[in-house]
């Protein structure tokens, strides 16, 4: 059997850290919905663990939401174009948004989100990112919570993956690097 755990350079945030970080971060914000039921919007496929997990933790009244959205271009290079490839099930006017993200990098696909449901009448729209690459967008792009700020590296894992592998990780890692080097000289 292939042994993910021997591609990972160093475990960032183990199984327990992810647990504790989600039981806090579900207390904050079961607090600001106690008196609504906001939408809560997983963004397929990197936020699909910790959403699980997250909304274990919240205690509030809610309803579930899934969306697919991609960028196109590199990551690295980002245009900040931004395609919506499955849109929400729920009618957004009025209500309470809170989208759920494994990471926020460039910031593009947040600030994407927020325009087009303020555009559609959200009463309001927060963004909760497990992880938070602080160093590459700038302050206005950021998310409103977030579960860890990490630097610029490559993390896989909890949701994360590379080319679409690794999602499965129970933690958050860096990928040795002699991973992707190896595959992209193919
Ligand atoms: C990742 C992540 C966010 C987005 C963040 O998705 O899940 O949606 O990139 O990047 P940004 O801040 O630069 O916009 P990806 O396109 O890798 O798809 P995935 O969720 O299916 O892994």
């Amino acid at each position: 059997m292939y042994n993910l755990d021997n591609d990972i350079e160093k475990i960032l945030f183990s199984q327990d850290v992810l647990k504790k970080r989600c039981k806090e971060l579900g207390e904050e914000l079961s607090e600001i919905y106690k008196d609504s039921c906001p939408i809560v919007t997983g963004v397929l496929k990197g936020a699909s663990v910790f959403f699980a997990d997250l909304v274990r933790e919240l205690k509030c009244d809610l309803v579930f939401d899934f969306i697919t959205v991609s960028s196109y271009g590199l990551k690295t290079t980002s245009s900040g174009v931004i395609n919506m490839r499955k849109d929400f099930d729920n009618d957004i006017t009025g209500k309470d948004i809170l989208i759920v993200e494994d990471i926020v990098d460039s910031g593009f696909t947040l600030k994407y989100l927020k325009n087009l449901l303020y555009e559609r009448k959200a009463n309001s729209v927060r963004t909760v990112a497990l992880l938070n690459k602080y160093e590459c967008h700038p302050r206005e792009l950021d998310t409103d919570f977030y579960g860890f700020k990490i630097e610029n590296e490559f993390v896989v894992g909890y949701g994360l993956d590379y080319a679409g592998r690794y999602r499965n990780l129970p933690y958050v890692g860096i990928l040795k690097r002699s991973v992707y080097e190896k595959k992209d000289e193919k």
